[in-house]
């Protein structure tokens, strides 16, 4: 009578194993892939996405977006190039914002640096660098 009492709360304490850490990059999610951008840029919600880029990005991506930031010698980044209209094309919005959210590889998370409105200006802001 004890014993699958003790069970569940062993299952309850002691929920699972520890995850592994994954190896190379992450898949996203397909449903955050497929989210499609909720805010209409305005000017002042691009001037505001311009300058956290210049915080929180400018100094790997570069202020272009040429991927020739001050960090990247130090980390031995290899970034690619924004500016260029192909870098970005066969990503989504979904994909775009969920890298900024989350980071990906040697790319920290902007996290709750930013709020999600905050955020998907960002995607824009960042498609944006691609010379047209
Ligand atoms: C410490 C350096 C660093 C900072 C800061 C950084 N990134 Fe990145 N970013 C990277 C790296 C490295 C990658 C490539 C990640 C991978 O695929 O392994 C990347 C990838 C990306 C991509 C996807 C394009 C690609 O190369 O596949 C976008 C978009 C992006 N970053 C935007 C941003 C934005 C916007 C910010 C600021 C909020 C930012 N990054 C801050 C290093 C950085």
């Amino acid at each position: 009578m004890l014993k699958p009492m003790f069970v569940l709360l062993t299952l309850f304490l002691f929920p699972s194993t520890p995850q592994q850490t994954p190896v190379g990059p992450v898949p996203i999610p397909a449903d955050a892939a497929t989210l499609a951008n909720p805010v209409k840029p305005t000017a002042e919600s691009q001037a505001h996405a311009k300058k956290m880029y210049g915080y929180d990005c400018a100094m790997c991506h570069g202020v272009t977006g040429d991927g020739k930031g001050d960090l990247v010698a130090d980390l031995k980044l290899s970034l690619k190039d924004l500016t260029d209209p192909a870098t970005l094309k066969d990503k989504s919005d979904g994909e775009l914002f969920y890298i900024i959210k989350n980071g990906r590889g040697q790319m920290p998370p902007e996290g709750d640096r930013g709020k999600p409105e905050d955020l998907w200006n960002m995607v824009i802001y960042v498609r944006s660098l691609a010379k047209k």
